[in-house]
């Protein structure tokens, strides 16, 4: 079982433009995806308020394009200090402050799978630096932003981070694969 950050990024590190924006990313299409196997694997999801509400706006509402159902099977952890709209059938779980009691309520609710951590990057750093952070997953888009919401706000410089793996996918994306090193205070902890 492992926690695991897995998201797509600009070439300048960011996985959202300054309106929050998608588009970018989404003139690729899915060719390609490695997503189907990842969420084969995955347990239970957390996310923060900006992302959900970016689901709900995109994804769910009428006023969406092509508006859909809620888009995951597994029990979704959503990190707000709001009270935020719930969605039909679909199980959410509305919880803020500290990441550690969290992440041990998704451990027991996702078996044997692994955690996925869907963003933003510094509900991800709240993980690493409570030393839940596994592994980085992330795909590489062909594009710069200039601006917008960081992939991981954080130093994470000495260890580096491992790359475990490289893959291409079509002239857009490299997917990298990283394991996040135990921090030093941890093996102190
Ligand atoms: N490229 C991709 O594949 C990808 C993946 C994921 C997300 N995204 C996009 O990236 C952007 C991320 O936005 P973001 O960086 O603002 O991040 P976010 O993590 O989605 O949302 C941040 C908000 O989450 C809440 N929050 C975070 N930690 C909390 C805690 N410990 N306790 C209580 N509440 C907490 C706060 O909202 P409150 O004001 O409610 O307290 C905070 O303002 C979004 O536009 C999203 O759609 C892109």
């Amino acid at each position: 079982m492992k926690t695991q950050y897995y998201t797509s990024a600009s070439l300048d590190g960011f996985i959202a433009d300054s309106h929050n924006s998608l588009d970018w990313l989404f003139q690729f299409g899915e060719a390609g995806d490695s997503y189907p196997n990842f969420i084969s694997e995955v347990g239970a999801i957390a996310m923060g308020a900006t992302t959900y509400e970016w689901i709900l706006n995109n994804q769910i509402d009428e006023g969406a394009d092509r508006p859909q159902a809620w888009p995951y099977e597994q029990p979704a952890w959503v990190f707000t200090s709001r009270i935020m709209a719930a969605i039909e059938g679909a199980d959410i779980r509305f919880v803020k402050g500290d990441v550690l009691p969290v992440h041990q309520e998704m451990v027991a609710a996702a078996g044997n799978k692994n955690i996925w951590l869907v963003g933003g990057g510094d509900l991800v750093g709240q993980f690493y630096d409570r030393g839940l952070l596994d592994e980085v997953i992330v795909s590489i888009a062909s594009v710069t932003l200039g601006s917008g919401a960081p992939l991981l706000p954080r130093r994470i410089a000495t260890p580096p981070l491992r790359l475990l793996s490289a893959k291409v996918y079509g002239e857009a994306f490299a997917q990298l694969r990283y394991q996040v090193p135990i921090r030093a205070d941890e093996t102190t902890a």
